[in-house]
């Protein structure tokens, strides 16, 4: 059965149709993830999910509960990093965790065990009785994800839970964010915008005004667009293209100083590129395509305008993330 079960899902605020009937499934065990740009709906149907908002139409179940009738169940069930910091700032780490465990009944005889595992599980046990004002961005965000594991749920909703951290700091809390499925059979449903994070989920829903417009895991979502993309440099890109259109029907674009081919098999086309060109080519680069160039296909535009490198070690937790797959 799914963990997360959405059907026509619909949120009127006024006149704004914040979410417009949208329909998914999320397995048990996984990282799902809800790509979107602003206004697309994300928050909105987190705070569905979590019993926070009530919905104009359509049903949704979390854990097998009813987030409409049987709210109760759906919250002692999940976990929730919000999109803004919700943390006390005037208490220790170790205070808000314990008060958080208070709230959510945890047994009186494990809370204090738990909380302590928590901090230990995101590297802040050090700092426990440090208080929360002193921390860094990035060290609150970490609270925030043990405080939401602290009553060990099965469902964790992060919304958007790296914003505005450093590539530093987004790569340390994707190393913790990730080892929830492998060593505590956690569901992770998340928001982002950046794409290299969305690299990290098994299932990705790409919404946009409401609506989900794709669904699948990273690599089905790339074959939309069709292959690999090949940038080249010539001497003349505008001869180069016409050059190309009529001897081996490829058609391309011009960005930049590059021109740029969409092709099925990047590397079977390079070399019949370069025969053709000859020594016009001054460079040639191969692109796998991107989820960035997977959102621009669906919607014509950019996800996100600014962009955001992605740090070695973020690249490292998403590799050592895959790798559980190789080893089954
Ligand atoms: N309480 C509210 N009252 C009125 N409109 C709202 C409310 N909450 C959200 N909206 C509107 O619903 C739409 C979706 O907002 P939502 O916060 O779900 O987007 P999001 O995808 O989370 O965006 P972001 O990436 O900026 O966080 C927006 O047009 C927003 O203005
Ligand atoms: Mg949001």
């Amino acid at each position: 059965m799914p963990v997360i079960s959405v059907n026509g899902l619909t949120k009127d605020f006024g006149k704004i149709r914040a979410v417009d009937g949208i329909t998914f499934k999320v397995e048990r065990g996984c990282i799902f993830g809800f790509l979107g740009p602003n206004g697309a709906g994300k928050t909105t149907t987190i705070n569905i999910l979590c019993t926070l908002l009530k919905p104009t139409s359509g049903k949704a179940t979390v854990n097998g509960f009813d987030c409409m009738t049987e709210a109760p169940k759906v919250r002692s069930s999940i976990g929730v990093v919000f999109q803004d910091m919700t943390l006390d700032k005037d208490l220790t780490a170790f205070e808000n965790l314990l008060y958080h465990a208070i709230l959510y009944d945890v047994e009186s005889g494990k809370r204090k065990s738990l909380v302590l595992d928590a901090l230990r599980f995101v590297g802040l046990y050090e700092r426990r009785n440090d208080l929360v004002k002193r921390f860094s961005g990035g060290m609150k965000r970490r609270l925030e994800v043990a405080r939401a594991v602290v009553h060990q749920p099965s469902v964790l909703f992060l919304d958007e839970p790296t914003l505005g951290l450093d590539p530093q700091s987004r790569a340390n809390l994707w190393d913790f964010i990730t080892k929830l499925p492998v060593q505590k059979g956690v569901t992770i449903f998340m928001t982002t915008h950046y794409m290299d994070e969305a690299e990290v989920c098994d299932r990705i829903a790409i919404i946009d005004k409401g609506r989900i417009i794709a669904e699948g895991s990273p690599e089905e979502l790339k074959k939309l667009i069709g292959g690999d993309v090949v940038y080249l440099k010539t001497t003349n890109n505008a001869e180069a293209l016409k050059i190309l259109k009529e001897r081996l029907s490829l058609v391309g674009k011009i960005k930049g100083d590059e021109l740029f081919i969409t092709v099925t098999k990047g590397e079977a086309c390079i070399p019949e590129i370069i025969r053709t060109l000859g020594e016009a080519v001054l460079s040639v680069r191969l692109q796998r395509p991107t989820l960035n160039d997977v959102f621009l296909h669906l919607t014509g535009k950019e996800i996100r305008e600014e962009t955001i490198d992605s740090s070695d070690e973020l690249k490292e937790a998403i590799r050592a993330y895959r790798r559980r797959f190789d080893r089954g």
